[in-house]
């Protein structure tokens, strides 16, 4: 797919991978639809080649979802989404033994419900757009799991199968659904660990460093360019799984 003058939304791009593939597609020449739960700085829309339009909710709360994304495609001049990545999500991390079931919860319904709440009402207008492609940020967590992140571990997972399965849907419509399966990327996320448990990490990881988040975005682009991958996920961990 050529991506020129194609609608990108990437939910999650106020900062780290989210703004990283926003930036990636924008320079491409896509126009692209930032998202957060807060109003984004003007300073940082003034870093976009087009201004970026921007939507604001929490992608857990349904019905907030559903009410900004009909009013989006009701607006008489918008075209569509042609490109959906479902980036935004957290981490609550804690092992099992410890674990606030509260927190699980919150895990699940943000990365993985959230990612259906979003992708339901866009792939239903795809469908009949008879085209689409959904990108949706995984985690090398999701194939291998870790211990403490038992939660996160089980969204990312399922956001797999979540993939998968939209693939199977969408395919005969023409629209594409792929994943992403980071392993550390540098952002507000990692830089939440300690230093201890970031230079641990970084002795597991092969080519001995963390990715880049613009790293992330090249993957995002390659699953545009090329039309004939779809169903997979992409693994762009530094060897982290071999
Ligand atoms: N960093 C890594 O090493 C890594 C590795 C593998 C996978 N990933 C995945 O990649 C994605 C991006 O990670 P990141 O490191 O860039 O994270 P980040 O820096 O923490 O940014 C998270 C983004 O998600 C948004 N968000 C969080 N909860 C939301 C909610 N309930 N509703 C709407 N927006 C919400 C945040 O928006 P606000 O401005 O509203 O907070 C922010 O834009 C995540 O899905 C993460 O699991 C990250």
């Amino acid at each position: 797919m050529d991506v020129t003058g194609k609608t990108v939304l990437v939910t999650g791009s106020s900062r780290g991978i989210g703004l990283a593939v926003a930036h990636a597609f924008d320079q491409a020449g896509a126009n692209v639809i930032l998202h957060g739960r807060s109003p984004l700085s003007a300073d940082l829309l003034k870093t976009f080649d087009k201004e970026p339009r921007v939507l604001n909710f929490d992608i857990a709360d349904q019905e907030a979802v559903e009410a900004t994304l009909t009013a989006l495609y009701k607006e008489e001049d918008f075209a569509g989404i042609d490109i959906l990545v479902n980036n935004a999500g957290i981490t609550k991390d804690q092992i099992v033994m410890g674990m606030k079931p509260a927190d699980f919860a919150q895990v699940i319904n943000t990365n993985l419900t959230g990612t259906f709440n979003v992708t339901q009402p866009v792939f239903k207008k795809m469908i009949r757009q008879k085209s689409g492609l959904i990108i949706n940020l995984s985690s090398v967590v999701g194939l291998m799991g870790n211990a403490g992140q038992a939660n996160y571990a089980a969204s990312k997972a399922g956001m797999i199968g979540l993939t998968k399965s939209l693939a199977k849907e969408g395919s005969k419509r023409h629209i594409r659904v792929n994943a992403i399966a980071p392993g550390m990327v540098v952002s507000d996320m990692t830089d939440a660990l300690s230093e201890k448990t970031q230079e641990a990490i970084l002795q597991e990881i092969p080519l001995g460093r963390f990715a880049q988040p613009e790293e992330i975005a090249q993957t995002a682009l390659f699953l545009a360019a090329n039309d004939y991958i779809t169903g997979q996920t992409i693994t762009v961990d530094g060897g982290l799984y071999i």
